[in-house]
């Protein structure tokens, strides 16, 4: 009597998890209509069993057809909530995913679009591993993808796309004008290049990768793909606050990003100065120093991780995503991409944030800085 009430109390419990749950996904409606046949028979047993086999007598034979029914029944539905927990393991494991993009930070550019604060960065990934990279990123739920001309992986990002089944418009795609292709006839030409390579009719934000060469003639290019729809928002790449401001007061439609060189070494804080006033957003570049300094090492990221269990990578994506500024971590392995971006589900103190403050040196640990002569130099060197 008692294990029988007892399972009824289970298997109620069941369906009605069961029905909350296909409510909530149309996925699991042919399952739960299965586990509603083999219930309702399997309850029917039981109440059988346990109130007509014993209390109205009506014939221990049927009583114990009935009986064995519920048997069998209760075999399918043992069978049945395997698969029920196969299929909520998948169903969890997406609505976890999606949670994680209906948590990315997004935000605003100068002329109202929309962009993630997140993204993954494809700048020295092989061409031909580029797409099952890109592939990977968006199946671990990026939305954005950052790649240039330079980088010669366009093409691979574009199969990605393509392939992912993810639509173009859940996508926000970041592309470079190299500076071989500066001046206006020639960036022109190499937008029309860009968006074949990618496979796509617009590009959501385009930079000018570098300072030098004719930048003016190639942000008129920009300008005007722009006017036409084929760009949803321009802007620049590593330009020193002086060219910016240069920049931004002779051109029709103002720089809406500037990417450049920043973490938690080289924290930009005077550059961010000038380009809020200019209301251009930053765009982080090689957000882990491309690993320089022993940044996934380092002890100081490493004490403020253990406070929240996150690991130096997150701590160091975290800080920049509460500067407010847009983050583009590069990796090929996936579980990295995965730990990457869960970096949404906690938040930084006052304190955590004027620790790591300190560990800004105030200048580049990768490239060098743009406004040296011999870095000019070198980047002359690659127009001849
Ligand atoms: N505008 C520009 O001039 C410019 C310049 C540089 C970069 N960028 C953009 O910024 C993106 C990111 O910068 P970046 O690629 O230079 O460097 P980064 O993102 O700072 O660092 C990449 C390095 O970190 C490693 N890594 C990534 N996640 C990790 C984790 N969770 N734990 C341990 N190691 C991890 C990667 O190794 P594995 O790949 O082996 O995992 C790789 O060696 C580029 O891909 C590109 O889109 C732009």
């Amino acid at each position: 009597m008692v294990f029988n009430i007892s399972l009824l109390v289970t298997h109620t419990n069941l369906l009605v998890t069961h029905i909350n749950l296909s409510i909530t996904h149309i996925n699991f409606l042919i399952i739960d209509i299965i586990f509603l046949i083999a219930y309702t028979n399997f309850l029917f047993s039981y109440v059988s069993k346990l109130f007509f086999g014993k209390i109205f007598h009506f014939g221990q034979s049927r009583a114990d057809r009935v009986y064995a029914r519920g048997i069998w029944l209760s075999i399918s539905e043992f069978l049945s909530i395997l698969l029920y927990r196969k299929q909520k393991e998948t169903y969890f494991a997406r609505v976890k995913l999606t949670q994680k993009y209906v948590d990315m930070k997004t935000i605003k550019l100068n002329n109202g679009v929309e962009m993630p604060m997140l993204g993954y960065g494809v700048f020295q990934v092989e061409p031909d591993e580029c797409q099952r990279c890109v592939e990977d990123a968006l199946k671990s739920g990026y939305r954005l993808i950052d790649t240039a001309q330079a980088y010669m992986n366009e093409e691979g990002v574009g199969n990605a796309i393509k392939n992912s089944g993810v639509k173009r418009e859940d996508i926000f795609l970041v592309t470079k004008i190299w500076i071989t292709n500066f001046g206006y006839e020639k960036a022109k030409a190499s937008i029309e290049e860009s968006l074949r390579k990618l496979q796509t009719s617009y590009i959501d934000l385009m930079l000018l990768h570098q300072p030098f060469n004719d930048y003016y003639g190639a942000y008129r290019a920009m300008e005007e793909a722009y006017k036409e729809g084929k760009i949803r928002a321009i802007g620049v790449s590593n330009f020193p606050s002086d060219r910016l401001i240069d920049l931004a007061h002779n051109v029709e439609v103002k720089p809406m990003v500037n990417q450049v060189e920043a973490h938690v070494f080289c924290q930009q804080i005077k550059a961010t100065k000038y380009m809020n006033e200019l209301d251009c957003k930053v765009m982080a570049w090689g957000p882990f120093a491309e690993g320089k300094n022993n940044l996934f090492t380092d002890e100081v990221l490493a004490k403020i991780g253990a406070k929240y269990n996150k690991t130096n990578a997150q701590i160091a994506l975290r800080y920049l995503l509460q500067r407010d500024m847009i983050v583009i971590p590069k990796t090929t392995h996936i579980e990295r991409m995965k730990q990457n971006m869960d970096v949404f589900d906690f938040e930084l103190t006052k304190e955590d944030m004027d620790e790591i403050l300190k560990m800004d040196t105030g200048h580049s640990v990768v490239i060098g800085s743009h406004q040296d002569p011999e870095v000019t130099k070198w980047f002359m060197t690659l127009l001849k």
